[in-house]
């Protein structure tokens, strides 16, 4: 049995890996806003730090692997403090606890989204650590309308995939023995496009920028598996990957572009 923490617990991807790895056997520590072992804001410098220092408590300082799927998908400058700072600090935070385990792995939820037009003075501002910086470019493209304000989100997980690949290769991370991953799903049923699947004209806006030619939308468990084997004592070798869980997207969006 090993010891899994899980960010967003409380619903869709995350839900699902909790599910998926309770019934494995393994020992489970959910974090979210609510309705988790551990109840914390992760878009917040205090929120962050309380869902550390619980979750170290809850799992007695070791934790075998961590999955950080929470996430939000709003247009706004707060989706920066979720998405990548809530992730980044989190993982930096437990660290300590990792190195206790004799197979410690890492994998975080990314996108397609990071593959989508972005802003690169955002990524490299969400990669320098200045958040203040980072927030105050989200919010003038915040201000601009949703189209601008989407750039929010791509730029989140485009700046969390290249995150995982700068730092695997480090001390911190491939130095103390742990595998660090970033899985980006296509279009998933869960909360998160509930709505915008709830119409036709949100369904063809979905499948025009994310078209998944292979069994189209995904269930959240379909991500879950992945998830678990990238967590799993059998990867020992993949790491800084971003791998696609797309149904075919990236491969019809990129083409031969790798
Ligand atoms: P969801 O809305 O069902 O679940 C997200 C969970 O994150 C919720 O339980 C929510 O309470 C939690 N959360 C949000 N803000 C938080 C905060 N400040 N502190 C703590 N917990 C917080 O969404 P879903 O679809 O399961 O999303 C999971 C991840 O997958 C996200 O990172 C999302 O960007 C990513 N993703 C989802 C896709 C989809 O089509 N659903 C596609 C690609 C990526």
């Amino acid at each position: 049995m090993r010891t899994y923490v899980v960010t967003g617990s409380a619903s869709g991807i995350g839900a699902a890996t909790s599910q998926l790895l309770r019934e494995r056997g393994h020992q489970v520590i959910g974090v979210d806003l609510r309705d988790a072992e551990v109840n914390a804001d992760l878009s917040t410098a205090a929120g962050r730090a309380a869902a550390i220092s619980e979750t170290l408590a809850a799992a007695g300082g070791r934790v075998d692997a961590i999955i950080a799927a929470a996430g939000v998908s709003a247009p706004k400058a707060f989706t920066l403090a979720v998405n990548f700072f809530g992730v980044t600090a989190f993982l930096e935070g437990l660290l300590p606890a990792l190195s206790q385990s004799s197979a410690p792995r890492v994998a975080v939820v990314s996108s397609m989204a990071s593959l989508q037009a972005n802003s690169e003075a955002l990524v490299e501002a969400m990669l320098s650590g200045d958040e203040a910086e980072a927030l105050r470019l989200g919010a003038a493209l915040e201000e601009q309308g949703p189209r601008a304000g989407y750039l929010n989100y791509s730029s989140s997980k485009r700046a969390i995939s290249r995150w995982v690949r700068r730092e695997c290769i480090t001390a911190a991370w491939a130095g103390a023995g742990i595998p660090l991953n970033a899985v980006a799903p296509g279009t998933v049923i869960t909360n998160m496009t509930r709505e915008m699947l709830a119409t036709e004209e949100g369904r063809k806006l979905a499948d025009d920028n994310v078209p998944m030619p292979l069994n189209h939308h995904s269930e959240a468990v379909d991500i879950a598996r992945l998830l678990a084997w990238l967590t799993s004592e059998e990867n020992s070798h993949v790491t800084g990957q971003t791998i696609y869980i797309d149904g075919g997207a990236d491969a019809t969006l990129r083409g031969d572009d790798i």
